[in-house]
């Protein structure tokens, strides 16, 4: 076997590697990269690996590029793992680490991917590269197309991306178009032109963006000091990263590097929760919400193309997805905020808000070794932020004036 190989998910069917790619030619399901695991070992074993500092790169042996391939980076990954210790008091848990992906150069965890992508992109001599988004995607990926020199046209649903996001994809020079409609038709539009008007498609339908963004959970392991976490908390949206967070686990419990693998929870938004609706009802097919709602507008999502993959990895890992409200999300990034120091959006506060959901109705041992991934910053959406919290008290400039405050107070 080569070492890496592009196969459909579904039946299996191998696919060229070497060109752009997304759904199986066969039976239309999504493809994926499958390692072999011997080889890019022996590729590591005489190395200096396990020395080096962790980031996406750091794990370049089992990333799908070509040993010569121009790398495009903003040195992505190796984002930290905080010990929350008032946070874990307060849930009422022995300890949690978050994994903070919101400071990514870019802001989220889809820098880990779009290295990746757009590497790949200049690889395969594309010129223009695409995706739909809500919201941090496309500031990604203008910021690595800028990078690299490439055409860029994100597509973004009418008024529901955050304010943060929109400003990145206007100032890295994308073109940003806004469809009337939402994450979803936007996605339907990209899928189907990409072919006619040339462009690479970056979501995560595209297989690369896995194996960059799979370097999270090699990164968790690493900073647990060669251990897998008992359970990974995670938001999920279109279904690419919770995937992508399994594979990564998977390869490297299969690698030797770990003794196991987490339970995965997948933490949906209740108004945006197809997949979490079909682990309720036990149903095996996907019945998309015509008219996703969550303040989490990152993951507000009815239709996730990667369904498939996510309900094959947290099943694998014995684990489920379940939902919070945009209450819980919100509270949950409030707690983040206060007692760990940690800002994040509302999509990136999900996985927190589901772990205190579980902790409540006693689904989880408080001594557990628990990771929750935040993915993204709160910079991005600072309308909820503000109108989450207390508004700046305004005094005149004299020191009376602010005892007399604080005295109030
Ligand atoms: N968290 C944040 C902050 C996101 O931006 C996204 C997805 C997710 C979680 C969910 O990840 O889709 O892989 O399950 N954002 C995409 C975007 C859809 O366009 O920026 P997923």
């Amino acid at each position: 076997m080569v070492s890496f190989e592009l196969k459909c998910i579904e039946c299996g069917k191998a696919h060229d590697i070497a060109k752009p790619a997304y759904a199986c030619s066969s039976c239309g399901n999504l493809l994926e990269i499958r390692m072999d695991t011997e080889a890019a070992l022996k590729r590591v074993s005489t190395g200096d690996f396990k020395k080096r500092p962790i980031s996406v790169w750091k794990y370049r042996e089992f990333i799908p590029v070509g040993p010569k391939a121009q790398v495009f980076s903003l040195d992505e990954g190796g984002t930290q793992m905080i010990e929350c210790r008032r946070l874990a008091q307060e849930i009422g848990i022995k300890s949690l680490k978050i994994k903070f992906d919101g400071t990514n150069p870019t802001g989220s965890f889809k820098d880990r991917g779009m290295t990746v992508g757009i590497t790949k992109a200049v690889e395969l001599k594309m010129k223009t590269v695409t995706c739909a988004s809500t919201g941090n995607t496309s500031a990604s990926l203008a910021a690595y197309a800028g990078l690299a020199g490439l055409k860029c046209v994100v597509l973004i649903p009418e008024g529901k991306v955050a304010l943060g996001k929109l400003a990145q994809a206007m100032m890295h020079g994308a073109t940003v178009v806004t469809v009337r409609g939402n994450f979803d038709q936007a996605l339907d539009i990209v899928m189907e032109s990409s072919n006619r008007l040339g462009m690479y498609v970056l979501n995560s339908v595209n297989p690369f963006r896995i194996e960059g963004q799979k370097t999270a959970a090699y990164e968790i392991c690493d900073q647990l000091g060669g251990l897998n976490p008992e359970y990974l908390y995670i938001p999920v949206g279109n279904g690419g990263n919770s995937a992508a967070y399994w594979k990564g686990f998977e390869e490297y419990e299969s690698m030797g590097f770990v003794p196991g693998h987490p339970v995965i929870r997948g933490i949906q938004a209740e108004g945006a929760a197809p997949i979490a609706n079909m682990f309720r009802s036990g149903s095996s097919e996907l019945t998309p919400v015509r008219k996703p709602e969550t303040v989490a507008t990152a993951i507000r999502i009815g239709k996730p193309a990667n369904w498939k993959k996510t309900v094959r990895a947290v099943k694998e890992s014995g684990g489920s997805v379940t939902t919070v409200s945009d209450q819980e999300i919100l509270n949950a990034q409030k707690s983040m905020a206060t007692l760990a120091g940690v800002f994040a959006e509302p999509a990136g506060a999900a996985a927190v808000a589901g772990l205190v959901k579980d902790v409540e109705l006693g689904m989880l041992d408080k001594s557990s070794i628990v990771v929750c991934v935040s993915t993204g910053h709160g910079l991005k959406d600072p309308d909820v932020a503000i109108s989450q919290s207390v508004k700046p008290m305004v005094i005149d400039a004299t020191i009376e004036a602010l005892q007399k405050l604080l005295e109030a107070s």
